[in-house]
């Protein structure tokens, strides 16, 4: 199998890792098979030179690390679809089994050097922890300087649970001081206080490096609804799913912190809107209604005198403007003139129609099935929506999203704790099953509904439905956070 770039798309890392990792893991295999001067060696060497070489070139370097199972191609993560799972897979394990976790090329290279690179990797003993030290030197010896590797992080099955709940405390403390500081904002813009924009800054670049490490913590807490106080639960929940999504399109890492405050603020303008009318459940009078339409532009002009927001600006008035405006340009403001929405316009707009409609009960118009809202959002693509946005935010979701109680063929309930990528393989995410003793249900095994069975190659185990938490009495978020 082979994977080509199209033309125009060659700036994209997540193809660009692929093809790297498919040809890469080729040329290591045939290292282990045939000498350096076999014909297969020298094709397999010039592929793997023709992705590195141009790559090089044009980034600065080519850094390919994994943590776990995942794949970060130069800090961006490469989604595993199911035509590249098995290669995936196997390159891990091989990696892993050399204990190396970091490959680097920071200059062009040649055939020579490569090959020299690769039949060391090939000949390295199986749990060496020091391989990587040796693998340095020996490159070093050689006077090849472009290439370099590094230790694998090893986590054992216990370190990773730990791990995961580290990861997990730590995204709650990000949330909810979030939830916290939009609270503060909102405050200081209506007792026309000094605004501290650093505070915000820094709490989105970790929300972002939280996301680019595990999406599912910080899309978990987003997923979970029911809290107090909606409306700044909101602007976070519209800030991380902006940035996860930004994410699997592959934006830039700096621009995803942006693109987190252009979620956390996009509704600024709200702050002048009485709360009686915001939380009104009953039908708006008319005034009531211009009152609520005029947020987008009340929101962007805010921000235009909000000066020390510097080159954030521009980002933050787009969003602030835009979120209600829908793709075909209806929605609201009303236009005087037609004009694209930006990028981050339609991220936010997507973001926002999503955690809107999934709102607690009180206000609820649509009941909380995850399926029907993407389906709905799926339905309106093309005119509410951009489609190509919208076909990646429902694989993020997934259509048993996180926090989802199910019930498996095996007659087991568990909840949704991880979603797949691979859009052929959305209805089969990670759960972790309930055990039912002393009159509660308790965390159990976590189990992964690809897992197949070897011998007959059915799958393990299947979601027959979902269940509502609420009549067994079930807390998600106990399971999720
Ligand atoms: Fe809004
Ligand atoms: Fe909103």
């Amino acid at each position: 199998m082979d994977v080509r770039i199209p033309a125009g798309q060659e700036h994209l890392p997540e193809m660009m890792g692929t093809e790297f990792i498919f040809r890469f893991y080729r040329l290591l295999k045939g290292a282990t098979l045939y000498d350096r001067n076999n014909t297969t060696i020298e094709k397999l060497t010039r592929e793997v030179l023709q992705t590195v070489n141009p790559f090089v070139q044009s980034q600065g370097q080519l850094y390919l690390k994994l943590v776990r199972d995942n794949f970060f191609f130069n800090s961006i993560r490469i989604p595993v679809k199911a035509d590249r799972y098995s290669v995936f897979k196997i390159f891990s394990q091989e990696m892993g089994k050399r204990m190396l976790g970091e490959l680097e090329f920071s200059e062009e290279i040649e055939g020579p050097q490569l090959k020299d690179f690769v039949f060391l990797l090939a000949k390295l003993d199986d749990g060496n922890e020091s391989n990587y030290l040796y693998v340095n030197r020996q490159l070093e010896s050689k006077g090849i300087h472009g290439i370099s590797v590094g230790k694998l992080e090893y986590v054992r099955d216990e370190d990773l649970l730990i791990d995961s709940e580290k990861q997990k405390r730590y995204s709650k403390q990000i949330y909810f001081k979030t939830v916290n500081l939009v609270k503060e904002v909102s405050e200081g813009i209506r007792t026309q206080k000094l605004i501290n924009i650093r505070k915000a800054k820094h709490l989105m670049q970790s929300a972002v490096n939280s996301i680019m490490q595990d999406e599912s913590a910080l899309l978990g807490l987003a997923n979970i609804k029911n809290y107090d106080d909606y409306t700044f639960n909101h602007c976070v929940n519209v800030a991380i799913y902006a940035i996860a999504l930004g994410q699997r399109i592959g934006i830039a890492k700096k621009h995803l912190s942006h693109l987190g405050m252009a979620g956390l603020f996009h509704d600024i303008g709200k702050v002048s809107i009485p709360k009686e009318v915001l939380n009104k459940t009953d039908k708006l009078s008319p005034q009531e209604w211009a009152m609520i339409r005029s947020h987008p532009v009340v929101g962007a002009e805010m921000v235009i005198r909000l000066k020390e927001w510097g080159e954030l600006s521009a980002r933050l008035i787009d969003a602030a403007f835009e979120h209600h405006l829908k793709f075909d340009l209806t929605g609201y403001p009303k236009l005087a003139r037609k004009r694209k929405v930006t990028l981050f316009g339609k991220i936010i707009a997507i973001s926002d129609f999503y955690d809107a409609l999934v709102r607690p009960r009180v206000y609820r118009q649509y009941p909380y099935v995850s399926e029907k809202i993407l389906g709905l959002m799926l339905e309106r693509a093309g005119k509410d929506f951009d489609p190509a946005l919208v076909k990646v935010f429902i694989n993020m979701i997934g259509i048993f999203p996180l926090g989802t109680l199910v019930l498996l063929n095996t007659n087991e309930m568990g909840i949704v704790v991880q979603t797949q990528e691979d859009p052929d393989l959305i209805d089969r995410p990670k759960v972790c099953l309930l055990q039912y003793g002393e009159g509660e249900y308790r965390k159990g095994r976590i189990v992964d509904l690809r897992e197949m069975d070897e011998g007959s190659r059915n799958f393990k185990q299947s979601i027959v439905k979902t269940l509502d938490p609420n009549e067994y009495n079930i807390h998600v978020a106990e399971f999720l956070i």
